[in-house]
């Protein structure tokens, strides 16, 4: 996707062949665009941590060059290993992390280590390649949807309404839930997005707001409880959300929030889709709730905002209560029962054992 109409991605190899890689910091997003560079594996645990980098299948990405910039260092196997331990505890929900670092030592713990770190760099770059790939394709299978939202209301904009941030800056390029909204403005479908603020972080204000202000696709931001006024009104056509966790049986954990729209929306019968890479699936969990471990983040994240000043500068400032304490769960489990589809690279299917065994029938 583009920034201020150049193609990016949301990292990538520093080109000048050092061996070191580059992020976007999406920090400090939208109110600057800035490149950083990681040249070790605690600068990519760290990326991860602050979320410099963010979304399920970019953390992932991330942690797969996190282990080769660990062996470029020393390609030993206690290296591998304690590397893959380090940047694993960075955040617990997103299951992507374990995927790509699994994928990692899979592919390297056979080799001599003299041939580990060429190794690392080639698979990590395949691993970014695959999820370019694979939201390309979320996208296409999405957009039938929207299609078919469009056919019930045929000379009228569909109005879709997202949670979070689950465009391309949450993948390595297209996104999940916001890559069916891309090929629908390619393919001329009159569109708007509603999109979440998403308190404590503001991803869909600052995020999700930002790559669609870029790629011109209509867009209005919405403070968190706005949503299920909306679809009382019949103001929102369907919803797509990205997603962290999605057990087997089609329980999906996202951003804190995310729970409440789907009750909203299955109280209004409007479509929930939630859009996925097969990464993101935890073939070990059956229950979500009980089972999907939910991130606790500083509580700070809840008593203070950042934000621009009229003159530019970018401030934080507390806006709680002073001493009142604070809770901050980053995320929060949607049972499959209010989930209408999954939309993965494979197509869409009910969000159940058999719609994703349908899929996936090498995991059944
Ligand atoms: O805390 P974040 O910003 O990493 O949370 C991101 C989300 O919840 C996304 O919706 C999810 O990772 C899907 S990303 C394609």
């Amino acid at each position: 996707m583009k920034i201020n109409g150049k193609d990016t991605r949301t990292i990538w190899p520093a080109a000048d062949g050092s061996g070191d890689v580059e992020i976007l910091d999406q920090t400090l997003l939208p109110h600057r665009v800035e490149v950083v560079r990681l040249r070790s594996m605690a600068d990519a645990a760290r990326a991860i941590s602050t979320m410099q980098v963010r979304g399920a299948p970019l953390i992932g990405a991330t942690a797969a060059y996190g282990i080769a910039l660990a062996l470029r260092e020393d390609a030993s196997d206690a290296t591998l290993a304690s590397a893959h331990a380090t940047l694993l505890a960075t955040r617990p929900t997103a299951v992507n992390l374990a995927w790509a670092l699994d994928q990692m030592t899979a592919c390297l713990s056979p080799l001599p280590p003299a041939e580990r770190y060429a190794a690392a760099m080639r698979r990590a770059a395949e691993i970014c390649d695959e999820d370019v790939e694979i939201c390309r394709r979320i996208g296409e299978h999405g957009l039938a949807l929207i299609q078919m939202a469009q056919a019930k209301k045929p000379g009228e904009r569909v109005n879709i309404l997202t949670h979070c941030n689950a465009g391309w800056l949450a993948t390595v390029d297209w996104g999940t839930a916001i890559s069916p909204i891309y090929q629908a403005q390619a393919a001329g479908i009159d569109l708007h997005v509603w999109v979440d603020e998403t308190r404590p972080r503001n991803q869909g204000a600052s995020l999700t707001a930002f790559e669609l202000g870029q790629q011109g696709v209509a867009h209005t931001i919405i403070a968190d409880n706005t949503g299920g006024h909306l679809m009382q009104h019949g103001l929102v056509d369907l919803c797509i959300v990205g997603t962290d966790r999605t057990t087997r049986t089609g329980d999906v954990a996202n951003k804190i929030g995310t729970y409440l729209k789907a009750l909203a929306a299955a109280d209004n019968g409007v479509p929930f889709y939630v859009a996925l890479p097969s990464s993101t699936i935890d073939w070990t969990l059956r229950d979500g709730v009980a089972e999907i471990p939910i991130e606790q983040r500083d509580p700070a994240e809840v008593t203070r905002m950042t934000g621009r000043t009229g003159a530019g500068e970018v401030v934080t400032v507390d806006i709680a209560a002073p001493g009142s304490p604070a809770a901050n769960y980053g995320f929060d489990v949607t049972p499959a029962r209010l989930v209408t589809g999954l939309i993965t690279e494979r197509g869409v299917c009910a969000a159940s054992e058999a719609g994703l065994a349908g899929l996936f029938p090498e995991w059944s």
